[in-house]
């Protein structure tokens, strides 16, 4: 049981360690319901400590005997922890304690997945396997000796020794209890090796249950992308003899960054063109970076406390933004990153859970797992990079490796590399990791005598506990286009500090066409009153990719608000535009594919918001749908000539450029079967030789109210496979119409496929039912219910997978009151729920707050 009255903890309560850890000697004697766990730790007083009281933290453990320099003692247990008197001096502490895996359905500590144990500690684990300072600034170098009769035995670092039941590895280098990992299991491996620009060989292994060894080839390529890729850009190499990947099919996340042993969520590794999409293969390459990248951002140099989390995971998701953008292409990947943010980030900042990037308090830090900290942490570190430049950029990031090196670093010590690699003054800049909330940019346009005038204001609004907001360092790219189209004024960086600010440009002969925010400089909401006819202008000739993106994104958002608010029919400045983008061969597939996408209903729902409406979640999805048909008719000449034109023919290659293809294809497709009634899709389903090609034929089915017998097929062809089979649950709710997506999820339910404590199965079903919105909102009320029902099941199971989830409910103060008090009483009855985790009491907590 978790402590009756969760605490609150806040960064400015911070204190150093009074003991750190020099080596650590841990010895597993692995049993399902009975793990010994033997340690023996060396601690010395911390002569920065502000305190003497040894203590160390413990949950779910049984202690069964405790030494002190080789003297029993009876320690003063609580449920949290151990205390124990220590002497002034360097002491060897050692404890025998039991534990049980098999019983672990939290995912968090070490657990079993179909017989193989496996740990997960980020952020708070290992105090689940033995008693330990469990903090990120205390740093051993940990010895792992593993005893089981389970053919593969690993932890971090290189292997030492072996022998028949047992193995040994070692970790040189000393990391914090977090990065700990152990696997035991009957696995297969994927070999393959790579030698470092200094002439290191490193031996790399990826390893899964027998029957997936087919799947392992791209994960292993990119891997290798990613090391030669942090050498070229980062000039960071590998510092182990061996680098492991686990897939793991049961797993709270996607992937975690243990020294030389990353864990994987076998989602987010295993693919083969089979069974896994264009986008299946996308995310693989970009988390197998991401997790190889925290060697040195999170592993070589880790955060102080849980508060800056953001310092490693900000800037890894950034490098593996710059990793995708290299390997795929810049201009997709800034839309596709915008689209995520936009959707889920800015969602996330407009609500109850809004927090700043780095928070000032937490109950429970695996609550802090978020788009926030993630995603915005990276953007502020590329406006970092813009304000400062690519140079400068280098500059301070060489300068971050050698000075922070084996540190537990705070954001203060990011901050000052900075600063002391370009002499700016960072203080203001500063803001955006401690201010919460997506700020608005207001634009005004002046033109007169040959001068323009840009006047940019800006506002933040408040956000829970955070009233009072300041202005923000807001990097702006910006550039002018005359009314042929010509570039007048390449790209500059507007620095946007004041509350109001304008600049000016004169010697024009005409009214210039601006473009504002290119690429996306910076995580903020224009607010631009501009006509349709200048939005479809800039489509068609702004020459930055993003803001030409935009400026359909823009139309199109547009053109959805009159048609909720009036059943308006679209404007034909944005049905023209997008015919002309869809046949511009001149533009990459996968951008003309971005353009044809509309903002999600979601989306839709926000921007009512910000206009003071209240959302009907119901007449948003008749907009869309009703949309969806007018592009179709509107391309139907062009449609399947298009389509034909998307044909890749030959092998499957997961690369961008085929992948591109499909993507445009695909969204053909999409249009398509609203006019042929699905015909071309049943084609494409009966002729699909990869899971990309059949999974958009049979969602394109199911969205039009058809694909029954395709269901099924896919069901017969597939029921072996467990991460196809998380499709096939997903994508009927998905497509469910919004008075059957609630009665669909249940029905789903009593699958004897649906296995409840299988975290990626639970979000197939569950996080579908968030995703479509009209089907979650239906004011019935149903969608609340079911959702409710089965977070409370599974929070007694699961705690962090449950509190993630019930994010689902934080747009319930937006809607109409009726749906208000449906999802008001949702919250309540699972806050009411006896027992209820920590993690999912903060959660919903904060929503009902
Ligand atoms: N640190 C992991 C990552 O971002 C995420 C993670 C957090 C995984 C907590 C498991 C638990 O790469
Ligand atoms: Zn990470």
């Amino acid at each position: 049981m978790k402590d009756a009255s969760p605490q609150t903890i806040y960064l400015k309560d911070y204190t150093p360690p009074a003991y750190l850890v020099d080596s650590v000697h841990l010895t597993f004697r692995l049993a399902p319901t009975a793990t010994r766990v033997l340690s023996r730790i060396a601690f010395r007083p911390n002569p920065d400590a502000t305190s003497s009281d040894f203590l160390l933290h413990g949950e779910d453990l049984t202690l069964i005997s405790a030494k002190i320099d080789g003297a029993p003692l009876t320690p003063d247990v609580t449920p949290t922890g151990l205390r124990c008197t220590v002497p002034n001096a360097p002491f060897i502490f050692e404890a025998e304690v039991e534990i049980s895996p098999e019983t672990n359905t939290a995912l968090e500590g070490l657990y079993m997945s179909n017989g193989m144990y496996c740990t997960q500690c980020e952020a708070e684990g290992f105090r689940k396997i033995t008693y330990y300072p469990d903090r990120p600034d205390v740093m051993g170098v940990f010895t792992t000796r593993i005893e089981s009769d389970l053919p593969v035995l690993l932890s971090n670092g290189n292997p030492t020794d072996q022998g028949d039941g047992w193995a040994e590895w070692h970790d040189p280098w000393p990391k914090p209890a977090y990065l700990f990992a152990l696997v035991a299991g009957d696995l297969v491996n994927h070999p393959d090796r790579f030698t470092t620009r200094s002439g290191k060989h490193v031996a790399l292994n990826i390893w899964v249950r027998p029957g997936d060894e087919g799947k392992c080839a791209f994960g292993m390529e990119a891997l290798k992308k990613s090391m030669t890729w942090d050498e070229d850009v980062y000039g960071r190499e590998y510092d182990l003899d061996i680098f492991n990947i686990v897939a793991v099919d049961d797993f709270n996340m996607g992937a975690m960054e243990n020294k030389g042993l990353n864990i994987f969520n076998s989602s987010a590794v295993l693919a083969s063109p089979e069974t896994a999409t264009d986008a299946n293969f996308e995310r693989i390459e970009a988390i197998i970076a991401h997790e190889y990248f925290h060697n040195w951002t999170g592993n070589r140099i880790t955060c102080r406390d849980w508060f800056q989390l953001c310092l490693k995971e900000g800037l890894t998701v950034f490098r593996d933004q710059q990793f995708t953008g290299d390997m795929r292409g810049d201009a997709v990947k800034r839309i596709s990153d915008a689209v995520v943010l936009r959707a889920h980030q800015f969602r996330e900042d407009n609500g109850p859970l809004a927090h700043p990037v780095r928070p000032d308090s937490f109950v429970e830090i695996n609550n802090f797992y978020t788009v926030t900290v993630y995603e915005k942490g990276a953007e502020i570190i590329g406006m970092l990079k813009r304000l400062v430049g690519d140079d400068a950029y280098a500059k301070a990031l060489d300068l971050y490796f050698a000075r922070h090196d084996g540190d537990a670093a705070t954001i203060e010590d990011w901050l000052k590399v900075f600063e002391d690699a370009t002499g700016r003054d960072l203080t203001q800049f500063a803001k955006w990791y401690s201010q919460a909330g997506t700020p608005r940019v207001k634009v005004h346009e002046d033109f007169a005598d040959g001068t323009y005038t840009l006047t940019l204001s800006q506002h933040t609004p408040s956000t829970p506990g955070q009233d009072h907001k300041e202005p923000l360092v807001i990097p702006v790219a910006f550039g002018l286009l005359n009314d042929n189209g010509d570039e007048i004024l390449p790209t500059q960086v507007l620095e946007l500090t004041k509350a109001e600010q304008s600049f000016t440009f004169d010697n024009l002969s005409s009214r210039p066409i601006a473009s504002i925010l290119r690429d996306f400089s910076a995580p903020v909401i224009l607010q631009r009153a501009q006509t349709n006819v200048e939005r479809a202008f800039l489509l068609a000739h702004d020459t930055d990719p993003f803001n030409k993106w935009d400026a359909g994104r823009m139309l199109a958002q547009d053109v959805l608000l009159r048609m909720v608010r009036d059943d308006a029919t679209p404007d034909s400045a944005y049905l023209d535009g997008l015919a002309v983008v869809a046949r511009d061969d001149n533009l990459a597939p996968a951008f003309r594919a971005l353009v044809l996408s509309l903002p999600t209903e979601d989306d839709t729902a926000q921007a009512l918001v910000d206009c003071d409406e209240i959302p009907d979640p119901a007449a948003i999805y008749t907009a869309h749908e009703a949309l969806k048909l007018h592009i179709a008719q509107h391309l139907q000449d062009p449609l399947p000539r298009l389509y034909a034109e998307m044909t890749v023919s030959g092998l499957y290659s997961p690369e961008a450029e085929a992948a591109g293809k499909r993507s445009l294809g695909n969204a053909l497709l999409m249009l398509m079967s609203r006019l042929d009634g699905g015909k071309q899709a049943a084609q494409q389903y009966t002729g699909a030789d990869n899971m990309t090609q059949q999974l958009a034929a049979l969602n394109a089915l199911l969205k039009i109210g058809k694909g029954q017998a395709e269901l099924q097929a896919f069901a017969d062809q597939w029921q072996h496979d467990r991460l196809v089979m998380d499709k096939w649950f997903g994508l009927q709710v998905a497509c469910a119409a919004p008075d059957a997506a609630a009665t669909t999820a249940e029905k789903l339910t009593r699958h004897p496929d649906f296995e409840m404590k299988n975290p990626n199965r639970f979000r197939a079903v569950f996080g579908a039912l968030k995703s479509n919105a009209a089907g979650f909102h239906d004011p019935s009320g149903v969608g609340y219910d079911l959702m409710a029902d089965w977070l409370i099941k599974l929070d007694a199971l699961n705690p962090q997978t449950t509190a993630r989830m019930v994010s689902a409910f934080d747009t319930w103060k937006r809607y109409d009151t009726d749906r208000q008090s449906k999802m008001r009483a949702a919250l309540q009855r699972i806050a009411a729920t006896p027992n209820l985790s920590r993690d999912t009491t903060e959660m919903v907590t904060r929503l009902l707050g």
